[in-house]
């Protein structure tokens, strides 16, 4: 099992993320050791629920009326679900001595992350993410949020884990498409910070998307390590973090205008992609660079263009909505060249105009 640690001030705050094949058992010999007066409390999504019942019960050894079920898909990241799981919580007598699992993809990790924030004023929790999404990004560096109806991840708080535990076995029951919607913030991590690690994900792209646990393992243990770097400089994004954001300011707006069935890191890779050209068109990268991630983008099966049904004059307006921006101003992180993002870049509404428009599929 491979550890990294995620350094948070103050030093109490510091934890581990814990890799391997098959560690479900880990988590309670953990909980055993650091939370053995604790109740515990399990909460996933209604498929995960189904699939795992087993090591739920088994392995986890969750009694039935410490495990708290809500329907699968980002539907359920509101405030209004956040609601009735917290009068479950109260109904069940869950108290300010309990430790919550968070058991599943993002949407689990983020709602039930935002929940142990502020039930009781806060109870420690335990991130378990199941998708690759969830493993390399969401479940790593303590944001945790609901939507709102205006936009994504709007309503929330900075809440770090006690610990994450990444068990790539679980990717075995992961869809490919979801494999892939993880995909991107891998590209993602590689290209704000670590050209080598672009190149070592082009070379290996093929038994990347075979999913070869070797290369597989490797790959999310270097993108948590870049993650727990950056949090670990900018714990609340008062700068460096909001390189994390890169290809999310468009990627979110298109996200949100879909409804949400363009799923986040098919979103993220098309905005990504326009947000190459923005960098382009201020001289950051080359056309050449450009070029390059964006065929290696189409190569993985991410999308880069903005489906016909989305406005850019819509995307723009929802800019403004964007968390990173100033006044109703949007501010981008783009890259400045490949392993290296710069952030709060305020760019040209013409410029954010034309990008958009030459990418209507
Ligand atoms: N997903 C962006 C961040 O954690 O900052």
């Amino acid at each position: 099992m491979t550890e990294i640690k995620v350094e948070i001030k103050p030093q109490d705050n510091d934890y581990k993320i814990f890799i391997g094949y098959n560690i479900l058992t880990e988590i309670r010999k953990f909980i055993d050791k650091y939370f053995s007066k604790k109740r515990i409390v399990l909460l996933c999504d209604s498929n995960i629920k189904k699939i795992y019942k087993d090591i739920i019960t088994g392995d986890l050894e969750i009694s039935k009326n410490n495990i708290f079920v809500f329907p699968k898909g980002e539907s359920s990241k509101s405030t209004k679900m956040k609601e009735k799981i917290e009068t479950d919580f109260l109904n069940h007598e869950v108290d300010r001595n309990s430790l919550l699992l968070t058991f599943g993809g993002g949407v689990t990790g983020d709602l039930g992350g935002f929940i142990a924030a502020t039930y009781y004023r806060g109870i420690p929790f335990i991130q378990i993410p199941t998708s690759l999404l969830a493993m390399v990004d969401s479940s790593i560096g303590g944001k945790v949020a609901v939507n709102h109806n205006m936009g994504k991840n709007l309503i929330g708080a900075f809440y770090q884990p006690k610990a994450v535990f990444i068990d790539t076995k679980t990717l075995e029951t992961l869809p490919q498409k979801e494999y892939i919607n993880g995909f991107s913030e891998i590209i993602k991590t590689a290209l704000i910070r670590d050209k080598k690690y672009f190149i070592f994900l082009k070379e290996n792209l093929e038994l990347i998307l075979k999913r070869d646990i070797n290369i597989v393992q490797k790959m999310i243990k270097r993108s948590c390590e870049i993650k727990a770097e950056v949090v670990s400089l900018d714990e609340k994004e008062g700068g460096l973090r909001k390189i994390l954001n890169y290809g999310h300011t468009i990627g979110h707006a298109i996200e949100k205008l879909s409804n949400y069935k363009i799923h986040h890191g098919f979103a993220v890779s098309i905005g990504m992609n326009i947000e190459n050209r923005i960098a382009e068109s201020q001289g950051l990268i080359s056309s050449m660079e450009r070029k390059e991630i964006e065929e290696f983008i189409i190569r993985s099966g991410l999308p880069v263009k903005i489906p016909k049904n989305i406005q850019p004059d819509d995307i723009i307006k929802k800019l403004k909505y964007d968390k990173k921006s100033v006044s109703g101003i949007p501010r981008f992180s783009i890259l400045k060249g490949i392993g290296n993002c710069l952030f709060d870049i305020e760019v040209d509404k013409t410029v954010i105009k034309s990008s958009l428009n030459n990418q209507i599929l």
